[in-house]
């Protein structure tokens, strides 16, 4: 594969986007702001994906389908935030299960990004932001990688089709997600029929995986694309 659907899109200039944020939000909305393309996902999701990570300590992160890079971009600051890490009260800190000393130090993690058709919008954008330590580009299709580790968060926006969308997560979730980690699967919207019904082929293999139930999930609605946050057991 040369050139993905989403490269032989129009890009449209969202000029909005590419004004300075009030300094309060800052560099880091600046640069998601401004890497919103058409084929790319949009703010909703940028925002979720980075505050999942941070919230549940994932470090061990796979994306497949990088595109331009925005949820790269969102998915390494989350590492990068973590790197740097926070303090919370001892009073927070009382599930018996979790060792606190172990689970509160900074961890540098790493983000793998699959993609067989990679841009250079999303090395130019990873590059600016300064986040290459936290990502390593593997430019090849989801079913050409294998891995020898489990994740902590899956991040699922690549093959679009029902079968690709189905094969990763059949090829991916059983075995590369531990039990208790965090998986999203993109565009539960799209591909409307003429009588505007929705026909995205990624709500297929999401209908499926919650009839299946062996996973919690909660769909995300954005007013776009949206996305559905799973939790394997
Ligand atoms: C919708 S875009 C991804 C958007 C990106 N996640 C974002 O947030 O902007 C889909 C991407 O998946 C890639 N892709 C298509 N088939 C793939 C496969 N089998 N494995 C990995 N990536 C694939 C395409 O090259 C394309 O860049």
């Amino acid at each position: 594969m040369n050139q993905s659907p989403e490269q032989l899109m129009e890009t449209e200039y969202l000029a909005d986007n590419h004004e300075k944020i009030d300094s309060y939000f800052g560099t880091f909305f600046d640069f998601m702001r401004s890497s919103l393309a058409s084929g790319g996902s949009e703010l909703g999701l940028g925002m979720t994906l980075f505050s999942l990570v941070v919230s549940t300590k994932s470090t061990r992160i796979l994306e497949i389908g990088r595109f331009k890079g925005f949820s790269t971009l969102c998915l390494a600051n989350a590492l990068k935030f973590l790197s740097i890490g926070w303090q919370e009260p001892q009073q927070h800190k009382q599930r018996p299960e979790i060792n606190y000393s172990e689970f509160d130090k900074p961890i540098k993690g790493k983000l793998y990004s699959i993609d067989p058709c990679p841009t250079v919008e999303s090395q130019n954008l990873i590059t600016l932001a300064k986040l290459e330590e936290y990502v390593e580009f593997i430019n090849a299709r989801s079913d050409e990688v294998t891995f020898q580790e489990e994740f902590d968060f899956i991040f699922i926006d690549g093959d679009h089709s029902y079968a690709g969308c189905k094969a990763d997560v059949l090829n991916y979730i059983p075995w590369y997600l531990r039990s208790g980690g965090y998986f999203v699967l993109h565009d539960y919207y799209g591909w409307y029929t003429p009588d505007r019904q929705n026909n995205s082929p990624v709500k297929m293999v999401i209908d499926e995986i919650i009839e299946e139930g062996l996973c919690e999930q909660i769909l995300i609605d954005t007013g776009y694309m949206s996305f559905v946050v799973f939790r394997k057991w």
